[in-house]
């Protein structure tokens, strides 16, 4: 078929999409063909997010640059306008929050506006610094498992806050101040690592915050709070020791690249035997991932400007992958990972513990063609090198495989990433339907797809 009856009948389905209903969370991809080209990749939303959450502490405006344009950062956004901080927009990626004038909020409106966001619990700590008190409603977030915050209240509790369970979210209120305190995390819990930052660096005294999280977003905060007039430091073995300050001024920073979105592209790159430049991206951040993307047979060069991610074997290569905390391999990185698993020649295993419920984007790769296998209960076959935890999940990818266009729905941030992969590197068309969820974490995907050389039938 020419150039020109392709064009023709992409056009035609385009508008049949509108006909036949499709909706603007749709989009129908024609795949097969490899992506290439040049995309770059903003400031990571796990840090971003936190670093908006983190001006409530001070007393002058911070400005915020390298900031991605997804709807958690809105919605953060829109959080603390709700509570009186005057935000602007500066050149394309800056934000510049004003919080001299913090008040409280309706709860209703706070419960109304936080939406699926996790980022409200972060808030409990400067608004009992700014206010004394504090509301937060029943969170939300991708469903990849419980998503406790047991670690949250426990710590808030030892630095003297009173918490109340309410039927729609907790209150929070700190009548005699919050106080420095000796804190264990039962696990290196990421947000819980950032509410005790959060709240140490304004309580009276010294907190000792033992078995962090340390992932390059936390370090990233740390030095957002530095920056604003913290003491906080970093001791071997996920210690970190916090003095409190009387106050803290706002803050110039911009945002460590966001490595999931990286992991991403270069996974989109190894699925479809393309070869994508990831401006923006860095080695020492994403050194697990490169080396597992190696033994797969994806390769990599490594530019001061970012990395350019290509499949160098003909034949990709299976993997056993364990997730864990930083420095070992991120649970965000598995699911647009296993798509290429499924064309590698043999068995793959990937050991999911983080969460307990994070492999549902394989009922989608298995309609497709995929081979995948999931054990709840995870699979202790004397190949771990992580201690296993109580809730941990395994799946077990057979390949190689070829995937079929399917109409497929994306259950979460990342497993839609992973559907979109999969949709790019099957055989005929796939209509992705919920992929709003994607644009939670992923800058302006569509654009940077179709520069990439994705072939859309329906865009949305
Ligand atoms: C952050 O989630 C990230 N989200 C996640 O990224 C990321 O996967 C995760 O850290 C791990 O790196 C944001 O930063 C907004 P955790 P968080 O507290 O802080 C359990 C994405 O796609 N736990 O480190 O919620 C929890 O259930 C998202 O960008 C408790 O039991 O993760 C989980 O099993 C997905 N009680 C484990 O700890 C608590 O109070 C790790 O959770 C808190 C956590």
């Amino acid at each position: 078929m020419s150039e020109t009856q392709d064009k023709g009948l992409a056009a035609d389905a385009r508008s049949a999409g509108a006909r036949v209903g499709l909706t603007s969370d749709q989009i129908i991809i024609n795949g097969g063909r490899p992506l290439r080209g040049r995309i770059e990749v903003r400031g990571a939303k796990n840090l971003a997010t936190k670093a908006m959450v983190a001006a409530l502490l001070g007393q002058t405006t911070s400005v915020l640059r390298n900031v991605p344009n997804i709807s958690d950062v809105r919605v953060v956004a829109g959080l603390l306008a709700l509570h009186g901080v005057v935000i602007s927009k500066g050149d394309d990626d800056e934000w510049i929050l004003n919080p001299e004038n913090v008040e409280r909020a309706h709860m209703a409106d706070i419960d109304a506006h936080a939406g699926s966001s996790r980022i409200p619990i972060l808030f409990c700590g400067p608004l009992l610094h700014r206010l004394g008190e504090a509301f937060i409603p029943d969170l939300g977030g991708c469903r990849i498992g419980d998503r406790p915050i047991d670690f949250h209240l426990n710590a808030l509790r030892k630095f003297g806050a009173q918490v109340a369970k309410l039927s729609n979210g907790i209150s929070l209120t700190a009548p005699n101040g919050l106080k420095g305190a000796n804190i264990e995390l039962p696990y290196p819990s990421v947000g819980a690592t950032e509410q005790v930052l959060l709240t140490a660096v304004l309580a009276d005294g010294q907190t000792e915050l033992r078995n962090a999280a340390i992932e390059p977003e936390i370090v990233d905060l740390i030095c957002v709070l530095q920056k604003m007039g913290a003491i906080i430091t970093m001791e071997p073995n996920r210690v970190i020791f916090i003095e409190g300050v009387k106050s803290l001024r706002g803050y110039n920073h911009r945002a460590i690249f966001d490595r999931n979105e990286v992991a991403s592209w270069a996974s989109a790159a190894l699925a479809t035997n393309g070869d994508i430049f990831v401006v923006g991206a860095k080695q020492e951040e994403m050194m697990t991932f490169l080396n597992i993307y190696r033994k797969v047979g994806g390769d990599f060069a490594i530019e001061d400007d970012g990395i350019r991610f290509w499949r160098g074997a003909k034949k990709l290569t299976p993997v056993v992958v364990e997730t864990d905390v930083h420095p070992g391999f991120m649970t965000d990185w598995q699911q647009p990972l296993v798509v290429a698993l499924t064309m590698a020649e043999g068995v793959s295993k990937i050991h999911e513990t983080v969460y307990e419920n994070r492999f549902g984007f394989t009922d989608a790769l298995n309609k497709m063609g995929a081979k995948i296998e999931v054990y709840k209960d995870g699979l202790d076959d004397g190949t771990r090198r992580v201690k296993r935890r109580e809730f941990e999940q395994a799946a077990v990818i057979s390949g190689p495989t070829k995937l079929t266009g399917a109409n497929i729905e994306v259950p979460d941030l990342r497993g839609g990433f992973s559907h979109l992969i999969a949709a790019l590197t099957a055989t005929g068309q796939s209509e992705v339907s919920n992929i709003g969820i994607i644009s939670r974490g992923y800058e302006n995907f569509i654009e940077k797809l179709k520069t990439l050389g994705a072939d859309f039938i329906y865009e949305g």
